[in-house]
């Protein structure tokens, strides 16, 4: 619960079409949290995209994607989810590609009381992760691998046998327990990261819900309160 958690990954060689290697956080039941990379294959020498995900009290499509400035499958980068009380942060290499604000001053819930376990996989996902669903797999090219290294995990630990709400305030800093991740230099981006930020969204986004009006005639409130 809270913290940071990290993984470097070299993702699939070659044709990687129609699959999808996955590095996420969640938590368990029918209104679960989940922090997710996603990292959709493609074909040979075409680049891989990297979509996000954050699914509050079991709600998600608040997706985004990302062209990378590296090629992803060479060698291996790290990327990282920092939670703390104050926001949620994707890092690609320490720079940061997105930002999840706690804004429930705003009235819009933040993942805050449920902890969460960290996951990876790949699996077949050529109905719709590869030029749009239209490149499927190839299986002659299989098996597919993704690999991995430096595993860092850096965060409160909970027991599976507290709830939810105990574990919140065991994670929680007070008095003389204070975690990290809470200090108050870590509340908000630093400039640096905060033009890392905005160079990551100009020169490599390529989808953000928060802009597709063709899918939400009425945009969802975070979108509206959280202009970059
Ligand atoms: C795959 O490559 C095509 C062509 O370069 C590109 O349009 C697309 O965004 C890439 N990524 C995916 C996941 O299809």
């Amino acid at each position: 619960m809270f913290g940071k958690v990290t993984v470097q990954i070299k993702l699939v060689e070659g044709d990687s079409a129609g699959t999808v290697t996955a590095f996420y956080m969640s938590s368990d039941g029918p209104n679960h949290n989940e922090f997710d990379f996603e990292f959709l294959g493609n074909t040979t020498a075409e680049p891989y995209t990297i979509q996000t995900n954050i699914y509050v009290n079991g709600v998600g499509n608040r997706e985004q994607r990302l062209n990378l400035w590296f090629d992803p499958t060479k060698e291996f980068h790290s990327y990282s989810l920092f939670w703390n009380q104050r926001h949620v942060l994707f890092l690609v290499d320490d720079t940061p590609i997105r930002v999840q604000p706690n804004m429930e001053n705003k009235g819009i819930p933040f993942p805050k009381d449920q902890p969460m376990g960290v996951y990876s996989s790949i699996w077949n996902a050529d109905d719709w992760a590869t030029q749009g669903g239209r490149v499927k797999t190839d299986w002659s090219h299989a098996p597919f691998f993704a690999t991995y290294t430096g595993f860092e995990i850096d965060a409160c630990e909970v027991p599976a046998s507290v709830a939810g709400t105990e574990s919140a305030k065991n994670c929680s800093s007070s008095g003389v327990k204070r975690y990290w991740w809470d200090e108050p230099t870590l509340a908000e981006l630093n400039v640096h990261q905060s033009h890392q930020l905005k160079w990551v969204r100009a020169r490599h986004m390529v989808y953000d819900y928060c802009t597709d009006t063709a899918r939400f005639p009425v945009m969802p409130v975070e979108c509206v309160h959280h202009r970059h």
